[in-house]
């Protein structure tokens, strides 16, 4: 077996970053810093961080600045370039789980969790500038808290690593946002390097770095975002984490994850709900998938990659129930366009697809895409080729 490479540590490059000339004008001083995190592209491993199982998300050079100083009153105050006119304040040592429901609670959250965490975080300025698409399921939210973890941290001088920064994130999102999402996006966010997508084992806690830059050999990764509006929160998510949960109590698993390809049949024969069987089926085959997927990339063969990515889509459409007409269009046409495989990326209902095509098809593909959203009467999709990129880093 071919051994993951393991990519250094990023460096510091010095930036221009809009984020520190806007704290500038806010503050009328230069930030001690800025912090910076990606958002983030799922290759393969849906709805299973949070069975134990396992995922492949990759850095996207989409990112979220944060530029930062500390006060000394024991005050927050955030200011974001992209809502201007919303200047929030709160005292560090007040902060409550649902005390703010908008764009802030991602921030305030994560002042809490890291305090929550023992970790004496006292009162910052914070100018945000996101750069990753909000509702798009590139995780805009796990950029967010990422940047301001790791900002506040180094701030207040305490060393912690990057896989407690994304726990103490997850928490933020989990306990203060009130999201019950996984650990994918907040991992991968943390800890992602350029080049590689990261083979994360959630429930035995493996992190392996797998060579991912497609252009190198002559392909290229789209990401259609389709502009459909996604809800976790609004309790599809929910509802499909408790049907997992129920199907693992029935078979007396701790989680889906104890459940392997070759125990599925007899899995499903143990459960009496067709709804259970359908998600288990969906969890153990995309599991088997996410292995399959780590060991092409190892053997850096990406043209046998799309069978196993489609897969993963029929899987998320038929048994896990998470994708939508947009999602559906966007794959169906990719593929029919010449796509070597195609499926949706993220929490699903909505947000983006992903297509594995050679490099010099991807116009025909993304225009063969926005010409079915045009006849379909859908909104027309934003398509982009990210570079695959470094996770969460101080860039000045
Ligand atoms: C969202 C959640 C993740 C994960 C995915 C589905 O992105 O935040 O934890 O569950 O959905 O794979």
């Amino acid at each position: 077996m071919t051994m993951a490479s393991v990519p250094s540590v990023p460096s510091v490059p010095s930036v221009n970053s809009s984020a520190a000339a806007a704290f500038r004008r806010h503050i009328d001083v230069a930030p001690t810093g800025v912090w910076s995190a990606p958002g983030r592209v799922n290759l393969i491993g849906e709805h299973t961080d949070y069975n134990g199982g396992y995922v492949l998300p990759f850095a996207i050079d989409r990112r979220t600045d944060v530029a930062a100083s500390r006060r000394a009153d024991g005050i927050v105050r955030v200011v974001s370039l992209q809502k201007p006119d919303d200047v929030v304040t709160a005292d560090v040592a007040g902060l409550r789980p649902g005390d703010r429901r908008d764009w802030s609670a991602y921030v305030l959250g994560t002042v809490w969790a890291l305090r929550d965490a023992g970790l004496d975080i006292g009162g910052m300025d914070l100018v945000v500038d996101g750069g990753v698409p909000v509702g798009s399921g590139l995780s805009s939210s796990a950029a967010l808290e990422c940047a301001v973890a790791l900002a506040a941290t180094e701030l207040h001088d305490i060393e912690i690593s990057r896989e407690a920064l994304a726990r103490i994130s997850q928490r933020a999102e989990n306990d203060y946002v009130g999201v019950p999402c996984g650990l994918m996006d907040q991992m991968a966010v943390s800890v992602c390097r350029a080049g590689h997508a990261l083979f994360f084992d959630v429930r035995d806690d493996v992190r392996e770095y797998e060579p991912f830059a497609p252009e190198e050999s002559g392909f290229a990764l789209l990401v259609i975002d389709t502009r459909a509006q996604h809800a976790h929160s609004g309790g599809e998510y929910a509802a499909r984490r408790r049907s997992c949960e129920a199907a693992a109590a029935r078979l007396g698993v701790p989680s889906l994850r104890d459940i392997s390809v070759d125990q599925l049949i007899d899995a499903l024969a143990e459960l009496d709900d067709e709804e259970l069987r359908k998600r288990t089926r969906h969890v153990v085959t995309e599991n088997a998938r996410v292995l399959t997927a780590r060991e092409l990339l190892r053997a850096r063969k990406l043209s046998e990659l799309g069978a196993t990515l489609t897969a993963s889509h029929m899987s998320l459409r038929d048994d896990f129930e998470v994708t939508c007409p947009e999602l559906d269009l966007a794959v169906d046409t990719a593929l029919n366009s010449g796509a070597l495989g195609a499926r949706m990326t993220g929490g699903g209902f909505g947000g983006c697809a992903i297509a594995l095509v050679a490099a010099d098809a991807a116009p025909v593909v993304s225009s063969q895409v926005e010409q079915a959203f045009a006849n379909s009467g859908f909104r027309p999709p934003k398509i982009m080729v990210p570079n695959v990129a470094d996770g969460v880093l101080r860039i000045a």
